[in-house]
């Protein structure tokens, strides 16, 4: 492993330390059978898509950005259509820096994202320097919540004062009602896998109370996630192994994009304007 101390300073419990071990061999191994493909990060380009739609909304031209476990990068490039005035990223695995910096001569030719090794425990930048931090389903690999609370204190301290954190991360309680859907039709409990904790909503909000507002919360992939791990499993025989590919994901990911509620409906009401 190329880095075992994982960038800290500070001492890891051995079961964080196994854990942590685990994970990090888990991205690696990624990252090398991957590149600078989405598939590094998770299969599901679909779900990414609408990760960075609902990112991009957040980023303001002239904001200096960091992106706090950036992978190779895949999300961190598309950020710069928002033409942000500085982006940093870093992640503990230096061989997913290493594709990001690789896909950087195409897709950043001008080296505008500083690409760097690092650990969002320890995140080796100033206090209050950033308009916006953002991490995408990265806390969710840290093995505790009280590692997990950590981080929050860490982005919460580069953050400028009035600055958002952007927490895309997976979520139990989400689950949880997902498997209630599932239940009804006798279909097994979709778990997190092994390598991550998803994040208990009502722990966060009471531990982000002193330090953040919560603005709003997105839930920009609720529809998507009914029509691709419950309806796809009513609509399809179960002899084919599920695909992120197949027509119902692209099918839910433009009820997504499109109105709020999809257009099923067969009664509805146009309200016309006299000009
Ligand atoms: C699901 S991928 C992230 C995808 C990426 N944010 C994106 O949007 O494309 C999770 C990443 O988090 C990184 N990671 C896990 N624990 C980390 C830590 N403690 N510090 C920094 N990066 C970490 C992993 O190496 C991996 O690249």
């Amino acid at each position: 492993m190329s880095n075992p101390d994982f960038g800290l300073k500070g001492d890891l419990t051995d079961t964080e330390r196994k854990r942590m071990e685990k994970n990090l061999s888990h991205w690696e191994g990624n990252a090398a059978a991957h590149g600078s493909d989405h598939d590094a990060s998770w299969g599901d380009g679909h779900a990414i898509e609408l990760e960075i739609r609902n990112l991009m909304r957040f980023i303001e031209p002239d904001f200096r950005v960091l992106d706090a476990g950036c992978a190779n990068g895949y999300t961190t490039f598309r950020i710069l259509e928002r033409d942000p005035g500085a982006v940093r990223a870093f992640d503990y695995s230096q061989t997913m820096v290493d594709a990001a910096k690789r896909a950087q001569s195409e897709k950043d030719p001008d080296g505008r994202i500083e690409f760097y090794h690092g650990n969002i425990l320890e995140i080796a930048e100033k206090d209050g320097t950033f308009d916006a931090v953002y991490a995408v389903r990265v806390v969710i690999n840290l093995p505790t919540w009280e590692r997990q609370q950590e981080a929050l204190r860490e982005m919460h301290r580069v953050l400028k004062p009035g600055g958002r954190y952007l927490f895309f991360e997976a979520f139990e309680g989400s689950q949880r009602k997902l498997n209630a859907l599932r239940e009804l039709a006798g279909f097994a409990p979709l778990e997190a896998p092994e390598f991550n904790l998803y994040i208990e909503e009502e722990k966060l909000e009471e531990f982000v109370e002193p330090l953040f507002e919560i603005e709003r919360i997105e839930r920009f992939s609720s529809l998507y996630y009914i029509g691709t791990r419950f309806v796809r499993d009513l609509a399809t025989t179960g002899d084919e192994p599920p695909s992120y590919d197949g027509p119902i994901h692209q099918l839910f990911a433009d009820l997504e994009t499109g109105p709020r509620s999809g257009d099923f409906g067969i009664q509805k009401c146009y309200v016309l304007k006299k000009r």
